[in-house]
């Protein structure tokens, strides 16, 4: 059987509205959800993820009204070498209906106005990986626009719904760095003159997928730490599993006033 149909099977039949990725410190949120959880490891193509701090598990249900499939992880590039590791996930999402995804990470700061336990909504990236989730992806489709790849209208409205909740939201450009290192400061400082405003190790392939497959796309980072060589807090991912309930508590404050102001599909 393919994922897909163990989900209907498991979780009903009706398509979900939104799909969401939950980042490192913040898979805890898919317990928010009233509805159906699954493991990955009963889905045929869900990621196998290793990552603590991530909680492998689909959970498809009802969040503030809104039907939702939420991923309490992510597999990332730097766990098997595979930038396109979520394609089956995201083509899962795609058949269940999601019209669009909101993705959420843990990420470095580049700017003080944005400091460790704040969030900053992605407004672009930078792909500092150099590797691409469509490579060996045969057909025209993967020639992808990514012109205003974090939908403008997502956009306005998660801030919208930040500003409901009195949550302070900047936005700002993401670069995603392979990873599994941290970076130097000397990368830091070469990314900062390239115009990034935070960095992370992931959300960036899963963007282009998902322009590929149709689905529109919007990014929140939790900021863990300023970026390396930007203040004297050791980076660690403990450091990050630590620091990323701060911002998930504002994280999910601003998701459900988003999916609260939605208009009925
Ligand atoms: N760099 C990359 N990924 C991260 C960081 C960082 O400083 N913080 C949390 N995830």
């Amino acid at each position: 059987m393919e994922a897909i149909d163990i989900i209907r099977e498991r979780a009903g039949a009706e398509p979900v509205r939104f799909g969401l990725i939950l980042g490192s410190g913040l898979g805890h949120l898919s317990a928010a959800v009233e509805g159906v959880a699954i493991d990955y490891a009963d889905l045929p193509g869900f990621p196998e993820t290793g990552v603590s701090g991530h909680n492998p598990k689909l959970v498809v249900g009802l969040l503030e009204g809104q039907r939702v499939a939420v991923l309490g992880g992510r597999a990332h590039y730097y766990e098997h070498g595979d930038p396109a590791v979520m394609r089956p996930a995201l083509e899962t999402l795609k058949a269940l209906g999601a019209e669009a995804l909101l993705l959420t990470n843990a990420a470095g700061s580049f700017r003080p106005d944005i400091p460790p336990g704040d969030l900053m909504l992605i407004r672009d990236h930078l792909n500092f990986s150099g590797r691409n989730p469509l490579i060996g992806e045969p057909t025209d489709a993967r020639f992808v626009n990514m012109v205003d790849a974090y939908d403008p209208m997502l956009r306005a409205a998660l801030m919208r719904a930040a500003g409901d909740e009195g949550i302070a939201l900047e936005d700002g450009v993401y670069a995603w760095y392979s990873g599994p290192s941290f970076e130097t400061p000397a990368e830091i400082r070469a990314l900062r003159i390239l115009g990034a405003d935070a960095v992370g190790m992931s959300t960036v392939p899963e963007v282009i997928l998902a322009r590929f497959l149709g689905i529109k796309a919007a990014a929140i980072s939790t900021i863990t730490n300023m970026a390396a060589g930007m203040s004297d807090e050791k980076i660690s991912h403990e450091h990050t599993k630590a620091m990323a309930p701060l911002g998930a508590a504002k994280l999910e404050r601003i998701l459900r006033a988003f999916l609260r102001a939605c208009p009925p599909p």
